[in-house]
């Protein structure tokens, strides 16, 4: 470490003065509408990995140079720096001239006396961890180097700037694939395009650069012959794991990255004590977290801020986005988005949870149930065939099948509030606004208007009317008809009797 390297942060090894992220380029690969670095995988964009492995580091100043599609890298931009609780400055690069002059744009944003090491990543490099670049800039900084690059030895070369070393293996220079000659291009260590500069050399070396090759670009690399020719230090960190190096061209490669990232994230999980039943057709988000003895059955997709804790078992054909899934609770062939299902709850198979849907200890949300912005409190249970929108329910309640809570009068969505140890009966309207008293009951069919108070049976509609042999006279020559005059040959019984008003069937089910 120099003494001479006063500025903020180049007091630590591990603390770069600044990050410079590029991510300036087209994509065109992409053939997309959305600039490159703005694709997803593992729930974040491309720039978004990136950025978070160099926020990781604190770097005194993180820089991100923006170009194609500006307005949109600069909103995400914005939203990262919230996210990651660091300040990320965009630079703007007007006309992309070259990785060198990108650089020079990423500096331009930066205080201009500034010392001590300063990376330089690329927005399109999303697996690259934090590790690695520490490692780089440990060996940078104790080297005294002028630059040190990662290089990588991916199974094809073709296109990328080869590394070239001198008889005593130090690094002398980078040559880029359409620039090099067939001796070098027979060369397997490639330049990652990830780099550690001292800050003063960086800023000396980008005003001597020139456009002398066949892109008339300015070429970064040109640097790492410009430090050896200076007689300054140039390091060479290699890194061994060719995907951390790999970057995105196209929506094959961003295919790959993505499983790839997802195996990464899988095998964490599994090290530390979640069973992941089919790692194939499982995918879970950088941002996911899991309890230990978690189990993930086939098709489970986790997302966003989603949390499994400890012993829960969720799937399979699960998808779930920002839920919270309690100890031991069960939660198979759902379709989720920010719910919270608490400890030991069971929910589906074929449930719907919509934003705030919560459901208390020991609860149930069942077969073809949907639930949006209700509480349903410890033991209770709403086991099929159900819509539950708006609503608090208490504890130990059940609400029987095929009911509706009607919230919404056409203008306006009301509120239902049900006690503790109610039991409705099936295919109960529940009328908002409503308030059903602690341990009331109702009855089948019921359509609730009006408040039900504690302990009382409340029943609607009319007694049941039975009309013999309406359907022969009604709708004759039917299947149906036929059939009833089948049965009437068969037995006794008249097709013309009256309309009697048959009250049987008036009770309650
Ligand atoms: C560059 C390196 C090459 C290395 C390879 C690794 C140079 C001259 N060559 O080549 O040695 O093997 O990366 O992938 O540096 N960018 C800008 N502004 C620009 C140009 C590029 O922001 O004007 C950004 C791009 O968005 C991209 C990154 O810099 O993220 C690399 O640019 P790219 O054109 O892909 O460089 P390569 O030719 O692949
Ligand atoms: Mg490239």
């Amino acid at each position: 470490m120099r003494e001479t390297d006063a500025g903020p942060g180049a007091s630590d090894p591990a603390r770069p003065a600044a990050a410079i992220v590029l991510a300036a380029g087209e994509g065109t690969r992409m053939r997309s509408a959305l600039p490159k670095v703005l694709h997803e995988i593992g729930g974040a964009t491309l720039l978004g990995h990136a950025v978070a492995a160099v926020a990781a580091l604190r770097p005194v100043h993180l820089v991100v140079v923006v170009g194609h599609g500006r307005e949109r890298v600069g909103a995400e931009i914005a939203a990262l720096g919230e996210r990651l609780g660091h300040d990320v400055v965009p630079a703007v690069q007007h006309e992309q001239l070259g990785t060198g002059h990108a650089v020079r744009c990423g500096l331009d944003a930066l205080p201009s006396d500034l010392t001590g090491p300063v990376l330089v990543t690329y927005g399109d490099v999303p697996l690259l961890e934090s590790g690695t670049l520490t490692a780089l800039l440990d060996e940078h900084v104790a080297a005294g180097a002028a630059v040190t690059l990662l290089s990588g030895e991916p199974a094809d070369p073709t296109g990328y700037g080869r590394v070239v070393r001198d008889g005593v293996g130090d690094v002398v220079g980078v040559v880029e694939h359409r620039d090099a000659t067939a001796e070098q291009r027979a060369v397997r260590e490639v330049n990652s395009g990830v780099y550690a500069f001292d800050a003063a050399f960086l800023a000396a070396g980008l005003a001597e650069l020139k456009d002398h090759n066949s892109q008339g670009e300015l070429y970064l690399t040109d640097l790492v012959g410009a430090a050896v020719a200076a007689g300054r230090s140039v390091g060479g960190v290699r890194c061994p794991d060719a995907w951390q190096v790999e970057g995105v061209n196209d929506r094959i490669q961003l295919a790959e990255v993505r499983a790839e990232l997802n195996r990464r994230l899988l095998r964490r999980w599994m090290l530390a004590g979640v069973t992941v039943v089919d790692p194939a057709s499982t995918w879970v988000d950088v941002s996911v977290r899991l309890g230990t003895d978690v189990v993930l059955h086939p098709s489970t997709q986790l997302h966003g801020a989603t949390t499994v804790d400890d012993g829960a078992q969720v799937g399979p054909d699960t998808t779930l986005t920002d839920c919270r899934i309690g100890a031991n609770a069960r939660v198979s062939r759902t379709h989720g988005g920010g719910a919270d299902i608490g400890p030991d709850a069971d929910v589906g198979p074929f449930a719907y949870l919509r934003p705030g849907a919560r459901l208390g200890a020991r609860g149930k949300i069942g077969t073809f149930v949907e639930v949006k912005n209700a509480d349903i409190g410890a033991g209770s249970k709403v086991p099929h065939l159900t819509y539950v929108g708006d609503a608090t329910i208490g504890e130990q309640s059940n609400i029987g099948a095929s009911s509706v809570f009607v919230n919404y009068d056409g203008v306006r969505k009301h509120r239902t509030v049900v006690g503790s140890h109610v039991r409705t009966g099936s295919d109960t309207m529940f009328i908002a606004p409503l308030h059903v008293g602690d341990g009331a009951y109702t009855g089948a069919g019921t359509v609730l208007r009006h408040d039900v108070p504690a302990g009382a049976l409340a029943v609607s509609g009319g007694p049941q009317r039975t009309i013999e042999g309406w359907v022969e006279k009604n709708r004759p020559g039917t299947p149906a008809a036929q059939a009833a005059g089948r049965h009437r040959s068969a037995g006794s019984g008249s097709p013309d009797s009256d309309d009697r008003g048959d009250e049987r069937g008036g009770r309650d089910r």
